[in-house]
Order: C-alpha cells, then sequence, then structure tokens
C-alpha cells in the first residue's frame, strides 16, 4: 500500500506557521477575488479562499459580477484595486465567461498584486528562470508536499498529464528548474499509457482522465489534482485510487490531498507578495 501524500495535514502545518507569521506582520496583507458569474464550484472556490485568508488575520474580500459583466467593467475594477494601497493581493477566479478576454484581464493586474502567478509578467520571469512575484498555487502546493515527503525531483523522469495554464504548463517549469526530467502529456497525445508508465512521477491533471493500475509503473509517485463528483455524489479525482495506491509508492487522496495544498500555497503567496510590496 502507497503512502498517503497529507495535503490537509501539511496544510494545516503551513496555516498555523501563517497565521504567527501575519500576527506580527507590519500591517495587514488584503486578498480581493474577483468572482464572475454563478458557477457553483467557482462559488465554492472562491468563499473557502476568504474563509481560510481570514482564519490567519488576512482581510478578504469577494467582489461579484454577473455573468454578462463586460470587459471595460472588469478592468476598470482591476486598475482600482491595482491603485488601492490597502488590497496587497488580486485573484480573477477562472473560468471566465466566454464573451471575456481573460488574457487581456490578466495582463491587467498589477504583476506585484498576481497572487496566482497568471500575469505574462510572472509567467514570463517563471519562464525566463527567474522568481516571478508568485508561483500559481497548485503547482507550488505539489513541489511542497513532494517536498515534505522528501521526494526526490532532480534526474527523476516527472510525466504531467494536462497542459493548462493553471497547473499543467507552469508545473512542467517548475519541475524543470528543479532538474527534473520532464514529459507534458495532453488530449492529442497518442499512446498515453506508453509514457505514463515510464514515469518515476506521475501528475495527472487532465480532469476526468483516469489513471488506472496499468498505466503506471510499480513504485511511482502519483499526484491527482483531478476533482468531481461521481455518480454517487462522492468526490474523487482522475485516478482510480483503489488500484494504483496498490503499486504507488506513494499517492495524493482526493480529497485532501492537492487541494488543501493549493489553498496554503494561495495564502503563502498572498504573504509573500504583502512582505515584497514596496520594495520595486
Ligand atoms: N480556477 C481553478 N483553479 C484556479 C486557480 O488556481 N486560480 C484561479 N484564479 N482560478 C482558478
Amino acid at each position: 500500500m502507497a503512502i498517503i501524500l497529507d495535503g490537509k495535514k501539511l496544510r494545516d502545518k503551513i496555516l498555523d506557521d501563517l497565521k504567527n507569521k501575519v500576527a506580527v506582520l507590519a500591517g495587514t496583507p488584503k486578498l480581493v477575488v474577483i468572482s464572475v458569474g454563478d458557477d457553483a464550484a467557482s462559488k465554492i472556490y472562491v468563499n473557502n479562499k476568504k474563509k481560510y485568508a481570514e482564519k490567519i488575520g488576512i482581510a478578504a474580500e469577494i467582489v461579484e459580477y454577473p455573468q454578462s459583466v463586460s470587459q471595460e467593467v472588469l478592468l476598470k475594477e482591476i486598475a482600482i484595486l491595482n491603485n488601492d494601497p490597502k488590497v496587497t493581493a488580486i485573484l480573477v477566479q477562472l473560468p471566465l465567461p466566454e464573451h471575456i478576454d481573460k488574457l487581456e484581464i490578466l495582463t491587467a493586474i498589477a504583476p506585484g498584486k498576481d497572487v496566482d502567478g497568471f500575469t505574462p509578467y510572472n509567467s514570463g520571469l517563471l519562464f525566463s528562470g527567474a522568481k516571478p512575484y508568485a508561483y500559481p498555487a497548485t503547482p507550488r502546493g505539489i513541489l511542497r508536499l513532494l517536498d515534505e515527503y522528501n521526494i526526490e525531483l532532480d534526474g527523476k523522469h516527472v510525466v504531467v498529464v494536462g497542459r493548462s495554464n493553471i497547473v499543467g504548463k507552469p508545473l512542467a517549469q517548475m519541475m524543470l528548474n528543479r532538474n527534473a526530467t520532464v514529459t507534458v502529456c495532453h488530449s492529442h497525445t497518442k499512446n498515453l499509457a506508453d509514457i505514463t508508465k515510464t514515469a518515476d512521477i506521475l501528475v495527472s491533471a487532465a480532469g476526468g482522465k483516469i489513471i488506472e493500475d496499468n498505466m503506471i509503473k510499480s513504485n511511482c509517485v502519483v499526484v491527482d489534482v483531478g476533482i468531481f463528483r461521481d455518480e454517487q455524489g462522492k468526490l474523487r479525482g482522475d485516478v482510480n485510487f483503489e488500484t494504483v495506491s496498490k503499486i504507488a509508492s506513494h499517492i495524493t487522496p482526493v480529497p485532501g490531498g492537492v487541494g488543501p495544498m493549493t489553498i496554503a500555497s494561495l495564502m503563502l503567496n498572498i504573504v509573500d507578495l504583502f512582505e515584497n510590496s514596496g520594495k520595486s
């Protein structure tokens, strides 16, 4: 049976440490989340972000807009937040409606307040091998979790399934920066199992792609970024936990693995941005 990579336990430890740190900061970090439309999953994520921020002494506000909001209104809101010295972290919850130009919206966020690290400026720094103001939260959380369990990345073959801007692409780059050999697979990849079977560390962030035990080599480390409700209403990920956990060396559960680490990393990012504010 694989060792469970316990994201919940590590999240709680990180949040405890952060709470102590925030209490002695010279000022209060403030997160503003822009939430558009009424996607049920997004609402849960956004409320969770606010709840955990407030738990550790960070001010948090959710600014809600209807699905029909215009590009101009969102850009104006971001400009106001960029210029508000009390606001130290800005997050635009994704996905945005189809009629919104997402890249233009993300580009408008001041890099020093870009808590997701999604602006082209910050992703450009990451892909240049430099330090961005913030690293995307899910990849940061995954690396932190692997480090906690002393899982070596140097020279390892990491296979990432999924090429999103939120997880797959930045994670691949962060793994490269840690000297892993990285393969990124996606919906057009042929013979996926032939590639996943060569992974020392397999990260599935494809959304619903089922990773079965015959797709991994034994003693592989398996990280499951997927989360959805099955027909029985049970939360599950991309990986068949029951079978894969029998042959993997380590595995993240769903829930309780990557999700809590994303929250912890977001909080770390908020504090990092606050500590760096005014330095540039
Ligand atoms: N939607 C799904 N994951 C994320 C995330 O990490 N940040 C934002 N802003 N939106 C998301």
